[in-house]
């Protein structure tokens, strides 16, 4: 029996992360050439119900029902049942295979989420919105780490760039022009769940000094828009490592992380700061085309465990 299968991307955050949680903008990109992909195989000699899943990326190989209810899969099936009317699943056979690299600030989880709920869609002869998607992926983030501000979801569920500020409605951003990244991994695990709970310790010992740097945060976002809107990559790549500047003041950042950042600026990238949760993970770079290879190989010396360049492309007329 052909399996059904689904993917869905992984996702920058060019500006914005953390202050997001506290309501203020963030501008996120979908990388569409790194993908989760999840497959379904139908098990009809299976008891209804029961569900095997498999990753050999996080060596999980396990029935759904062993699972605690509060994990991120107890929360998707349990949304998609919801979401469907779905009383009994049937049996089958879900195996995840992702290149996105997990704890990396590039979505991995949220990735796996949407790819799921796509392909259990198909399985079953739905074919979600992307709100429905986004929404449902939305349960599997509260367990990754308890308060999300639900940009991941949001931007790797539509798979377009986004301007996203928490309880509003989503504004996608057209681009005059391409946009090219770097994406460099400092080869330690992100800690999202950690630098999320250091900065609420930070707001609550010293609210007017971390909410001020938050907003100066959305500030950043709210310029850094009209430069995306404009393809003024040399003001956004300003504002990019402005906004590292902010987030190593809120503590997120890692030694690590400012040397990847330091060395690709002094490689005359247009800018560079972490990306995601911090504290390891992932950075990225604006770079020119004629600068991406010195950029490249500058990360590469300075300690990059792997450097991925990819391209933001422009709005086409068709979108
Ligand atoms: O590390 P990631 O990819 O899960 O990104 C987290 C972004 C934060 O703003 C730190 C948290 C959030 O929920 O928006």
């Amino acid at each position: 029996m052909p399996s059904i299968s689904a993917t869905a991307p992984a996702k920058v955050i060019l500006l914005g992360e953390h202050a997001v949680v506290y309501n203020q903008p963030a501008i996120a990109f979908p990388v569409p050439d790194v993908r989760a992909r999840v497959a379904i195989l139908a098990n009809p000699p299976g008891k209804p119900g029961t569900v095997e899943i498999t990753s050999r990326q996080v060596q999980l190989q396990t029935s759904l029902d062993l699972l605690p209810t509060e994990h991120a899969f107890q929360r998707l099936f349990a949304a998609f049942q919801r979401e469907t009317g779905l009383r009994q699943l049937p049996a089958m056979q879900v195996t995840i295979s992702s290149e996105i690299p997990v704890a990396a600030g590039i979505g991995s989880g949220a990735a796996v989420s949407v790819a799921l709920l796509k392909a259990l869609g198909l399985f079953v002869g739905i074919k979600f919105s992307t709100t429905q998607l986004a929404a449902m992926a939305f349960e599997a983030e509260k367990a990754y780490h308890g308060n999300p501000s639900g940009i991941d979801n949001t931007v790797i569920a539509c798979e377009k760039a986004v301007y996203y500020k928490k309880d509003e409605p989503i504004t996608f951003l057209t681009l005059p022009s391409d946009f090219n990244l770097l994406i460099a991994s400092s080869g330690i695990p992100a800690q999202t769940i950690a630098t999320v709970n250091a900065v609420r310790a930070r707001m609550e010992q010293s609210s007017v000094h971390t909410g001020a740097i938050i907003e100066q945060i959305g500030t950043l976002v709210r310029q850094a828009r009209i430069y995306v809107e404009t393809g003024n990559a040399a003001s956004l790549g300003r504002a990019c490592t402005q906004n590292q500047l902010l987030l190593m003041q809120l503590g997120v950042s890692t030694p690590e992380l400012e040397k990847l950042v330091d060395a690709a600026i002094n490689a005359g990238a247009l800018g560079a700061k972490l990306t995601g949760g911090g504290g390891g993970g992932n950075i990225l770079a604006l770079v020119a085309p004629e600068t991406q290879v010195k950029v490249m190989d500058a990360l590469y010396k300075a300690g990059a465990e792997r450097v991925l360049p990819t391209t933001v492309r422009k709005t086409t007329a068709y979108e």
